[in-house]
């Protein structure tokens, strides 16, 4: 398999309604650059220049976090991914992917101990999950412990919600009290690290899913 069309022509042959396959179908038939703004204006808020930079993404999806951080001179695009379909398409794109759950212990112990200039997470981690201190998930004070040994210079965590009943902009998965939010152990222990609650334009897109983006600036 050596091009990103012949995996996803195998993927729909074999695996279509597989729920991991289905959307990247689709999103590589149909958008396949339709994420990309919304990385771009995350790194022109950031005003981070990746020239020669390292870059981790826990939870990439499709990988355009990863893309135009390479596009902007990035030479390590390294990314965690449970999906092993994603992790295949990121790979065939030429980045460097781990495949397996970050959140279940032994999560992060499981990387390569490295030190990263960039690390990104949007949309990945399930802070509703995070707060209920869910049995079998690395605790998130833990999982952020973990990680941070693997920052030297800009942390960003914009995470994901339950899915609800609510539907606000095609989005289910929505923050039902941003301000209780702030004052939950997710949010508390990532502000208790220094990091800064933003609202990104571009970026916490649509709101409602992404009320706040938690950054953190090492160097
Ligand atoms: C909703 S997508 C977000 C993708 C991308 N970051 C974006 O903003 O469009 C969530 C991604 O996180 C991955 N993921 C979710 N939980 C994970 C976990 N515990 N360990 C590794 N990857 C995980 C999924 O496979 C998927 O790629």
């Amino acid at each position: 398999m050596k091009t990103l069309d012949e995996f996803v022509d195998a993927c729909e042959k074999r695996y279509k309604h597989n729920a991991y396959v289905d959307s990247l179908i689709d999103y590589h038939r149909n958008a396949p650059d339709s994420k990309e703004a919304m990385i771009e204006a995350l790194y022109d808020y950031l005003g981070f220049d990746f020239k020669g930079k390292s870059m981790l993404d826990l939870g990439p999806g499709t990988g355009e976090s990863l893309d135009v951080a390479r596009r902007r001179g990035a030479t390590i695009t390294d990314f965690i991914n449970i999906n092993p379909f994603e992790v295949v398409y990121n790979e065939l794109k030429g980045h460097r992917g781990y495949c397996f759950s970050y959140t279940i212990s032994p999560g992060l112990s499981r990387l390569p101990l490295r030190k990263y200039d960039f690390i990104l997470s949007k949309g990945s981690l399930n802070s509703d999950e995070m707060n209920r201190r869910t049995v079998g998930l690395d605790l998130f004070d833990a999982l952020m412990g973990k990680l941070m040994a693997f920052a030297s210079g800009v942390v960003v965590i914009c995470p994901t919600f339950d899915e609800g009943t609510l539907v606000i902009n095609g989005a289910r998965h929505i923050c039902q009290d941003p301000q209780k939010f702030k004052r939950s152990f997710f949010a508390t222990t990532l502000i208790d690290m220094g990091f800064e609650a933003c609202i990104i334009p571009g970026f916490n897109e649509p709101i409602a899913r992404f009320p706040f983006t938690f950054i953190k600036r090492l160097a």
